[in-house]
């Protein structure tokens, strides 16, 4: 960190006279700003004209009586007194001094997500066309200020900053099945993706080793399905097993509550219903709607399982419907996320209902395609239709290619690119989240023996920074199909918040850069070199985050 005094070059014959008399009217020392920061921003224009001084009597303006941009200004009050220990005044324009911090609205600004930033000796001003543009303006002022910069006055130098992000999805996802994390640290996982520009959080809330939904219409949901008895130890499938039952499911309340919080930073929160399979959880609560009935278990192991929704049966879809009615009022997202991956074929194969379900629909074989891989898409665009009567879409795995695809799906290609490229080419939606460069439960360093045990692979940031989401194989005009991308943590073998943070921190700044930047922009050398300073914002707040690529502080 440089540290410089505000006034230097003080005649030496002056200059105790001069101290004291600054002491006596709170001087303090001065930092200067860096807007290199993760991610970088599109276009920047530093001039050599004097400095901002930002100061403990540095004000926050915007529009008078409009909410969300009074909230962005409370907001970067705040983040400016996490790292310097002072809260600036926010204040309507009209009540506010000329020099200061001004938040405004510019409707010449095309991208919705995009903001210009203009520092010079007068000021600071953040504009953006809506109040999402002024938010990210927020993030990368925030991280050009040293995350501890204590009692100290800013220099900010005078620049031009126009920046906008290349994807309009922005995603990170949480599975909070295998192991349930409190709401207190779901808002701080919220917290990390508005820090590195984000706009999407995938909420992996149902699978087989647990239901955390609070459900008031079906309540074996959380009686039953949120709890499991015990569950394996070690890797899965070791035969052994912790005794102590375990679970725990999140009120509607507090849905809502962690909804609007992401709301407040403009994160949208995409809630998942994994479907068909993965359905252990309410089967064990709900046996009639498996093929044979169950009994079953809320799932103690890691893995595929056979034992999934009964397509055949009515009653599964009524099930499905119900749930997707509170899920609906719990979240108000454009897309519900209903899985669709990983579901075996075997009991519907031997299930009476899902064949006479396979006869009255016609469902046929063919070279490809099994009728029960029919089945399954039988299964998904019923759900999507129930989901697009009500105005919302579905993102699904990338499984759901298998088949035919339910037809306004957007789909999720996670085993590889391929069925990103298959869905792009047949006009639908994609977000790129493969295995290969986004599943941040894989190792990240090859020294497994130095590692926490994780599920396999090996993802290092240098990976998951050199993905390219858009596939040079596709035309231009299949290429808007490509949303964005998403990184994913499976928590399988992540029990503790501290272990959430060591696996997606720092790798989650290389997906930012992905997400953000242009890709001939991009440079990991680069990245490499402005990490220490994000880094410095997680030691700060407590994060536990892997350091591998962080030499010097090894
Ligand atoms: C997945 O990883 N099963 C989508
Ligand atoms: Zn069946």
């Amino acid at each position: 960190m440089k540290i410089s005094a505000s006034f230097p070059f003080a005649p030496l014959t002056k200059l105790c006279a001069l101290v004291a008399a600054l002491a006596g009217i709170g001087w303090s020392p001065t930092v200067e700003a860096d807007y290199h920061v993760i991610p970088l921003p599109l276009e920047m224009k530093l001039s050599d004209e004097a400095p901002f001084e930002l100061t403990p009597r540095t004000s926050i303006s915007y529009p008078a009586d409009n909410a969300p941009m009074q909230r962005n200004a409370e907001f970067l009050s705040e983040y400016i007194a996490q790292a310097t220990g002072y809260a600036l005044q926010t204040l309507p324009a009209d009540k506010a001094p000329k020099k200061g911090i001004v938040l405004a609205l510019d409707p010449a600004i095309t991208q919705p997500e995009g903001y210009r930033m203009e520092v010079n000796s007068g000021g600071v001003k953040l504009s953006g066309s809506t109040p999402q543009g002024v938010f990210h303006a927020l993030q990368p002022l925030r991280k050009s200020i040293p995350a501890t910069a204590t009692d100290t006055h800013i220099l900010l130098p005078a620049v031009t900053i126009e920046d906008a992000p290349r994807f309009a999805y922005r995603g990170m996802h949480l599975d909070v099945c295998r192991h349930f994390f409190p709401i207190e640290f779901v808002k701080r996982y919220i917290d990390l993706l508005a820090l590195h520009q984000m706009n999407t959080f995938h909420w992996h809330l149902t699978d087989d080793q647990g239901w955390r939904i609070e459900s008031k219409r079906f309540p074996r949901l959380n009686e039953i399905s949120s709890m499991r008895q015990r569950t394996v130890v070690g890797k899965a499938h070791s035969g052994e097993y912790d005794e102590p039952p375990y679970g725990g499911y999140y009120t509607q309340e507090q849905l809502r509550d962690v909804v609007e919080y992401a709301a407040q930073r403009y994160i949208t929160v995409i809630p998942e219903v994994d479907l068909p399979g993965h359905m252990l959880a309410a089967l064990a609560a709900y046996p009639e709607l498996g093929c044979t009935g169950g009994p079953y278990e809320v799932c103690p192991d890691w893995g595929i399982f056979p034992d999934v929704l009964c397509i055949g049966n009515e009653q599964t879809f009524a099930f499905l419907e119900g749930v997707m009615d509170e899920v609906m009022d719990i979240f108000p997202s454009h897309y519900i996320h209903i899985g669709g991956d990983e579901a075996p074929r075997t009991r519907w194969h031997d299930c009476p209902k899902c064949q006479a379900r396979i006869r009255t629909e016609h469902l046929q074989s063919d070279g490809k395609h099994s009728a029960e891989d029919r089945l399954q898409t039988y299964c998904m665009a019923r759900v999507e239709r129930y989901l697009n009567e009500h105005g919302r879409d579905i993102i699904g795995w990338d499984e759901i290619l298998e088949g035919d695809v339910a037809p306004n799906a957007t789909i999720m290609s996670w085993r590889g690119m391929q069925g990103g490229i298959k869905a792009a080419r047949l006009g639908h939606d994609v977000i790129m989240t493969p295995t290969s460069y986004c599943y941040l439960d894989y190792y990240q360093s090859e020294d497994r023996d130095k590692e926490p045990l994780a599920i396999g692979g090996f993802v290092p940031v240098e990976k998951v920074y050199s993905l390219e989401p858009v596939p040079t194989e596709l035309t231009s005009e299949e290429a808007r199909h490509i949303l964005g991308a998403q990184c994913n943590l499976w928590t399988e073998y992540i029990a503790t918040t501290e272990h959430v943070e060591y696996m997606v921190l720092p790798r989650m700044a290389a997906l930012s850069e992905v997400q953000w930047m242009q890709p001939e922009a991009k440079d990991y050398d680069s990245f490499l070199q402005r990490l220490p300073r994000l880094a410095e914002f997680y030691r700060r707040d407590g994060d536990n985050y892997a350091k591998h690529v962080l030499v010097e502080e090894k």
